[in-house]
């Protein structure tokens, strides 16, 4: 039997494949490469020494999921596909929402169809909007999205939820991100936007590679320590190791469940700048800037619940995050283009 990976040759679906094939799963990827490089297949290939079985297809694509579901055993589906850009999500609503709530309903409907019921769904921080209690447990309500983004995911939390309440015989892990950075330790793998950078790691390493002239810091007037913004940045691989230990939820047919994967600390923006110039050496140039719409004062989480019940914690610190994400930049500064 299988694990369908939609996404899977994007930043976090690509880690976690590694971590799947790791501990002896049998995978397979499914993308539509809107977003990322058919060149990661390889890379992960060169870790595990195995091969990626890969289909280039649209989750909004029917056809092309039945003949999917039609050929593999597929037993569970991590579900990574979606678009993510916050700020594109306010130009282009409707393009989010078909893309990763039409395109949700109808893998949904075929994995019912082809009697897999078992979903881990990536969801986010994001749904808490300002979250009314800090550190933020499961239980904390969740709040108003500020971007239809948001919103994608707090709608899609939903829909499995009533799902799985209409048919217990659905297993469903909602799986809560904070702030993914770091990269794969091989320095092979790792974030590729396009563009320029939205978030905070991506943009510092293009500062320290040179492509970018100086960062700046959105806002030092917040109420935290030092003015700047508080959040949980956590190692991708941590991340990826959480996934590959919510599957035991749904081997042991438990129902919905639902996890946030944090390190349960918080680094202010000015905290990464120091760390990340500690780790590596490099200087990094930057200057205040205005507030960000949309922007929390402070995110991090209580992830006690995930110790607890998945036996996962998060492994590393902040300086490991640093010193990843830079030889991933350092050793590919475009990336995944030559
Ligand atoms: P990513 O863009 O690197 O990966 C997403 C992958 O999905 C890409 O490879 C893209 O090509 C693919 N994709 C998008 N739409 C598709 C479609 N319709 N059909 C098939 N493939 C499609 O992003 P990521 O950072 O790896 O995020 C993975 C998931 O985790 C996303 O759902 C994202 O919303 C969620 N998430 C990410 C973060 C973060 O900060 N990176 C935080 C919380 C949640
Ligand atoms: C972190 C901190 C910024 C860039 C976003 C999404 C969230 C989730 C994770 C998907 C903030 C500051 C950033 C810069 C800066 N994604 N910053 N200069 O906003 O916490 O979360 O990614 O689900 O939904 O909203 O992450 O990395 O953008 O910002 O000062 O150039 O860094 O203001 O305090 P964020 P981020």
């Amino acid at each position: 039997m299988s694990i369908l990976v939609t996404g899977g040759v994007g930043f976090i679906g690509s880690h976690t494949v590694v971590e799947l094939q790791n501990a002896g799963y049998d995978v397979v990827v499914l993308d539509n490469l809107c977003n990322s490089n058919k060149k990661v297949l390889k890379r992960i290939e060169a870790i595990t020494g195995k091969p990626v079985p890969f289909y280039e297809a649209d989750i909004r694509d029917r056809k092309a999921l039945e003949d999917i579901f039609a050929k593999e055993k597929i037993d569970s589906c991590i579900h990574f596909a979606g678009l993510k850009a916050v700020g594109e999500s306010v130009e282009k609503p409707l393009e989010y929402y078909d893309n990763n709530i039409a395109g949700t309903l109808v893998l949904l409907d075929v994995m019912r169809k082809h009697g897999c019921k078992n979903i881990i769904f990536s969801s986010s921080a994001t749904v808490y909007g300002d979250p009314a209690v800090i550190p933020i447990t499961e239980e904390c309500p969740k709040g108003q999205c500020t971007n239809p983004y948001g919103w994608t995911k707090s709608m899609l939390e939903q829909i499995m939820t009533d799902m799985q309440k209409a048919d217990p015989e659905w297993n469903v892990v909602l799986l809560r991100y904070f702030n993914p950075i770091g990269a794969h330790k091989s320095g092979t793998m790792g974030e590729n936007p396009n563009g320029i950078p939205n978030n905070l790691m991506p943009y510092i390493t293009q500062v320290a590679v040179g492509k970018r002239e100086e960062l700046g810091v959105f806002g030092n007037d917040y109420d935290t320590p030092d003015g700047t913004g508080v959040r949980d940045y956590i190692h991708v691989v941590d991340l990826a190791i959480g996934h590959v230990k919510a599957l035991k939820k749904i081997e042991e047919k438990a129902g919905l469940n639902i996890y946030n994967l944090g390190t349960g600390t918080g680094y202010s923006v000015l905290d990464v700048v120091k760390n990340f110039e500690a780790a590596t050496g490099v200087k990094i140039a930057y200057s205040i800037k205005p507030r960000r719409a949309g922007d929390v004062a402070v995110c991090y989480s209580d992830a006690s619940k995930a110790e607890r019940e998945l036996g996962w914690k998060a492994q590393y610190g902040i300086r490991e995050m640093c010193e990843d994400s830079w030889r991933w930049q350092k050793n590919n500064p475009n990336g995944y283009d030559d």
